[in-house]
């Protein structure tokens, strides 16, 4: 629990708010990606697990009506002075508090691998929206895997995520009858995920950026300060640009994420 008393959720979002929109802004690679699904503005969009509001801001900006559903008090109050006030609703992506087809469209980017039955946000999704499409960003199985990992001498399951197959499957059996999928490939970090990070070598080693990921969130004191060290190390020697540098191109023909559009 935290101070507050509130559960504290993967990722510790009550702390990571604090310093979240420091490294984390709407990224253009997003931002184009999601555009282009959502389609002519308008319509009614629900960002769930919106966070602070980063592609709520955008995507009201070019017209749409938006509503910011987050899990975090802490994240959705710093979607106010972005979006306005009275756009937020604290709920859990998996029980959201709207009656059926309420909303136009929707958009999950960046939440699916926190929520804990995947397969129940997306089929609140499908019971939510009209027309849709419901947009969904998220890295899978398939895409590039991360190497950061490494510095701080963890192995990511090859598990812990599932397929681009399995994602569409799982929309399938949530309702939708028509599913698109296409690579992301980022070229900008202004979202600090850990996965933008990989496209630039001195924001991957910069501990101001990767406090702001779930990753780092998991880690302890001791674990943090050693992969730090080798980081700085390997920017230093010129290393970890090279790695960088490889890894922009595996991510080229991989993805570094996976963005899913689905229609009713
Ligand atoms: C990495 S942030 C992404 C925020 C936003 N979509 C963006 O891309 O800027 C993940 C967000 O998911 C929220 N979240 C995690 N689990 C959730 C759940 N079960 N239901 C709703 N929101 C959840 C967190 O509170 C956090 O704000």
């Amino acid at each position: 629990m935290s101070a507050a008393g509130r559960p504290v959720r993967p990722g510790n979002y009550a702390q990571q708010a604090r310093t979240y929109d420091y490294t984390r802004g709407a990224s253009p690679t997003v931002v184009r990606t999601v555009a282009k699904y959502l389609g002519t503005p308008g319509g009614l969009l629900l960002d769930i697990a919106g966070g602070t509001g980063n592609y709520a801001q955008v995507f009201q900006a070019r017209g749409f009506r938006v509503v910011v559903v987050d899990a975090s008090v802490d994240m959705l109050r710093r979607s106010v002075p972005k979006v306005g006030s009275g756009r937020q609703v604290a709920a859990d992506a998996m029980e959201l508090p709207f009656r059926d087809q309420a909303f136009d469209c929707a958009m999950l980017v960046h939440g699916l691998h926190l929520i804990p039955e995947p397969s129940r946000a997306l089929e609140e999704v499908r019971r939510l929206v009209r027309a849709g499409p419901a947009i969904v960003m998220d890295p899978t199985s398939d895409n590039v895997p991360l190497f950061v990992h490494e510095y701080f001498g963890i192995k990511p399951s090859a598990a812990s995520r599932p397929s681009t197959a399995q994602l569409v499957a799982m929309l399938q059996s949530a309702g939708f009858g028509r599913v698109d999928h296409e690579l992301v490939i980022y070229t900008d970090s202004v979202d600090g995920s850990l996965h933008a990070l990989h496209t630039s070598a001195l924001h991957l080693a910069g501990p101001a950026y990767l406090r702001n990921t779930s990753f780092w969130m998991g880690l302890d004191d001791d674990t943090r300060r050693a992969g730090l060290a080798a980081l700085a190390r390997d920017l230093r020697s010129g290393l970890l640009e090279e790695r960088v540098g490889a890894h922009f191109a595996q991510a080229a023909v991989q993805g570094h994420e996976t963005v899913f559009a689905a229609w009713p």
